[in-house]
């Protein structure tokens, strides 16, 4: 059943199940037939309300900061893997109960914090994050390779041997890229840390990995992974993101109003790229419109899109249409569901898209409606 975008309240995050489910079965038989533990980034999706599907085809998650932990343990009901570029004092020692895994982004957070994990007599797997100094990642924000990047540990930085409590490598290098990237990247990561490998168990190998977009070449993937497993005899874990949540829903927005100025018209909708696709922005990246030509076309109809905070440049566009917008007008953007919700603010006060779902045996269910008790509980 199509979804009917009439029977969603506007502005609203719009999950479709069925794509989050196929998306689940493709990853999930990747991890059963490579070997590898893939878990869910939360800094890429962590929609609590759909934990329940999610967990029926992965049991680990991985944690960026002390309430994603908190997430993974108390929602997830799982520890998290965990890995932040820094811990503090504060923070520390809850991340502790909360995590199965801990990564450290540098040898001297990890020499700070041994004795608060050894004085917590908890059995956990310590990790170290290092930076291949290599990557495919062309746009510098995700870069994490970049000259002076202050993630991961390089390899001139580490000592011949690693210290003992370390059981783990994490590189992060990839950003929606293919196997053939992480293929390189391997060779990178193993030439500068494979003389390590006999004194580790597990080898984290990050995000990136967009295993669930058309064009990914799955079995190379598994191939690949087998293959470091057979060779090396340490368990891997990926810890993709996108890869869950891509293509799997919408935001759905109305148009308020059109203005004009010089020929350029903008549809004035009822949310804003800053505050709730922050990435359109930041990327930069143009998102697809259902019913739109994604490229102007000549004679037809074209706007920019235009969002309802103050912010000069909160606007994407263009688009054509078949015919004129008109207030009331209903504009469903595509792949809204990854580093969307997980960024939002409540920038200039503007209203927060509501969260829901869509199934084929409900229909579209509400999650969760936001309002100004939000906005106000976020200042003071
Ligand atoms: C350390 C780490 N792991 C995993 C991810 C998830 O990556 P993605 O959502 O691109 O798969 C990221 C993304 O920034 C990351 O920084």
């Amino acid at each position: 059943m199509a979804i009917d975008f009439n029977r969603v309240p506007s502005p609203c995050y719009v999950l479709d199940e069925r794509l989050l489910e196929k998306n689940l079965g493709l990853i999930h038989s990747v991890k059963q037939k490579s070997g590898a533990e893939i878990i869910l980034a939360f800094k890429g999706f962590a929609m609590w309300g759909v934990f329940p599907i999610i967990k029926k085809y992965i049991h680990s998650t991985t944690a960026s900061s002390l309430n994603e932990a908190r997430l993974a343990f108390e929602e997830f009901g799982n520890p998290a893997h965990t890995y932040a570029p820094v811990y503090t004092d504060t923070d520390f020692p809850e991340i502790i109960n909360c995590s199965s895994h801990i990564t450290f982004n540098s040898i001297s957070q990890f020499e700070h914090f041994l004795p608060v994990v050894k004085k917590s007599g908890k059995k956990l797997s310590l990790g170290l994050r290092v930076n291949p100094e290599y990557s495919e990642v062309e746009t510098e924000l995700y870069n994490p390779c970049a000259p002076g990047s202050r993630l991961g540990v390089i390899a001139s930085q580490l000592p011949s041997e690693l210290p003992g409590e370390i059981e783990g490598l994490h590189f992060h290098t990839l950003c929606e890229s293919k196997s053939y990237d992480l293929a390189k990247t391997l060779k990178a990561f193993e030439n500068k840390f494979g003389k390590y490998f006999k004194q580790i168990k597990w080898v984290n190998m990050g995000g990136g990995h967009l295993m669930t977009h058309k064009d990914y070449d799955v079995e190379h993937l598994i191939a690949l992974l087998k293959n470091f497993r057979q060779r090396t005899g340490l368990e891997v874990i990926l810890e993709p993101g996108s890869a869950f949540a891509w293509e799997t829903g919408y935001l759905v927005s109305t148009v308020i109003d059109v203005v004009e100025n010089k020929g350029i018209k903008t549809a004035m909708l009822n949310l804003s790229f800053a505050a709730h696709m922050p990435d359109c922005l930041e990327m930069p990246y143009k998102p697809r419109i259902v019913g739109s030509y994604f490229e102007p076309v000549k004679d037809k109809p074209t706007y920019r899109m235009g969002g309802n905070s103050c912010l000069s440049g909160d606007y994407v566009g263009s688009w054509s249409f078949d015919r004129e917008l008109k207030p009331g007008d209903c504009i469903v953007f595509e792949d809204m569901i990854h580093y969307t919700m997980v960024k939002t603010t409540f920038f200039n006060g503007v209203n927060h898209p509501s969260i829901g779902t869509w199934n084929d045996k409900n229909g579209f269910r509400l999650l969760r409606e936001f309002g100004y008790e939000d906005f106000k509980n976020k200042l003071s």
